[in-house]
């Protein structure tokens, strides 16, 4: 039996602080690696790679990071991305994520990266690849994080480019375990990628999408009965939908939520409105992840800490939610267990 043992009574302490020094062990399931890329090593790799910035420093990139919407965010995102040349570029991107991952009780991590916006820039397949996966190889010992990287796929490009790039990839026998689709998503239906996403399962690949983040909640019945996902990033948008909740609850479908990055992009007003109480009411099995961490204002524990702190989570749901994320996770049956233990084993001696 699942134990999330011990912490529903456990009165909050007034001068706990914002982020518990010793955070819960969790996966981290929904996580763009470019979206870890801080300020401050954009400015550095423009440096070493002789890029001239459209900033004239810190203070006027972070001006930036002021999102009307998904878009708005994007196309900075995108742009940022040009500091990244070389594999060792990619790796030292790696290397920050999972160091401040691992300070944020994160134990597991799949991480997406956007083949195609390297591509595009014409970078080499083998540099943005190799150069994550050259870290993630090593992140067990290292940092304490198992992972697995998942080639995420730009839902505003056409089908046929996605499939020439899992093509490339798995030609290369590149180190993936998954795929993702995300970008632009209003307009990008799942149902444009189906062939894709037959492709990936018959090469045995896990198979995330992101749907219902801005677009409908009938994106997410795309995703799982057009492409067959087994996990919905985002899909905070059922909540507009009770029979397809019912179907998500009653299927224990994995959402992987967001709050932080669904208040910076506007698709919710304040967090104080954002449905994940109410997900969780409805027994919807949500997980919390930080997507885009350098851009929306903290990582799995701010994430963590700001949602406990505006909706008095007890130890109990934020219990909850960490078993949720490993249960969600891709990890080996194995690692699950591994990882349960450590948090159950945490809970009862909190
Ligand atoms: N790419 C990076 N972050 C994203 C998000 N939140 N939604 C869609 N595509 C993304
Ligand atoms: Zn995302």
């Amino acid at each position: 039996m699942e134990t999330y043992a011990g912490g529903s009574t456990m009165p909050e302490s007034e001068t706990e602080p914002a982020v518990p020094a010793n955070p819960l062990p969790v996966a981290e399931l929904h996580l763009h690696i470019e979206g870890t890329l801080q300020p401050e090593l954009i400015f550095a790799l423009a440096e070493r790679n002789g890029i001239a910035l459209p900033y004239s420093g810190l203070e006027e990139l972070r001006e930036k990071y002021e999102f009307t919407d998904l878009q708005s965010f994007l196309d900075l995102y995108y742009a940022n991305m040009a500091v990244l040349q070389t594999e060792q570029d990619f790796a030292d991107m790696t290397r920050a994520y999972l160091e401040r991952a691992a300070a944020a009780g994160v134990r597991h991590a799949e991480i997406m990266m956007d083949p195609q916006a390297h591509l595009s820039r014409g970078i080499p397949l083998e540099a943005c690849v190799n150069g994550v996966a050259s870290v993630l190889a090593t992140s067990r010992e290292e940092y304490g994080i198992s992972t697995i990287l998942i080639a995420a796929f730009l839902r505003d490009l056409p089908e046929d480019s996605a499939l020439e790039v899992l093509d490339r990839l798995l030609a290369m026998d590149a180190p993936i375990g998954a795929i993702g689709l995300d970008s632009a998503e209003v307009g990008n239906p799942p149902s444009k990628f189906e062939r894709l996403y037959a492709k990936a399962r018959e090469a045995g690949l896990r198979l995330t999408a992101h749907a219902g983040e801005e677009g409908p909640a009938s994106y997410i019945l795309e995703a799982l009965d057009l492409l067959g996902v087994e996990r919905i990033d985002h899909g905070i948008r059922c909540m507009d939908d009770p029979d397809l909740v019912e179907r998500l609850v009653d299927a224990r479908v994995p959402l992987t939520v967001c709050p932080l990055s669904n208040v910076r992009l506007r698709a919710v007003d304040t967090l104080a409105d954002h449905p994940l109480p109410a997900m969780l009411a409805a027994g919807l099995n949500v997980s919390v992840n930080s997507d885009d961490p350098a851009y929306f204002g903290g990582y799995v524990d701010d994430n963590f800490a700001q949602l406990t702190a505006v909706f008095e989570l007890s130890d109990f749901d934020r219990a909850r939610l960490a078993a949720n994320s490993i249960h969600s996770s891709f990890a080996s049956e194995e690692r699950k267990a591994e990882l349960l233990e450590e948090l159950n084993g945490r809970e009862a001696t909190a």
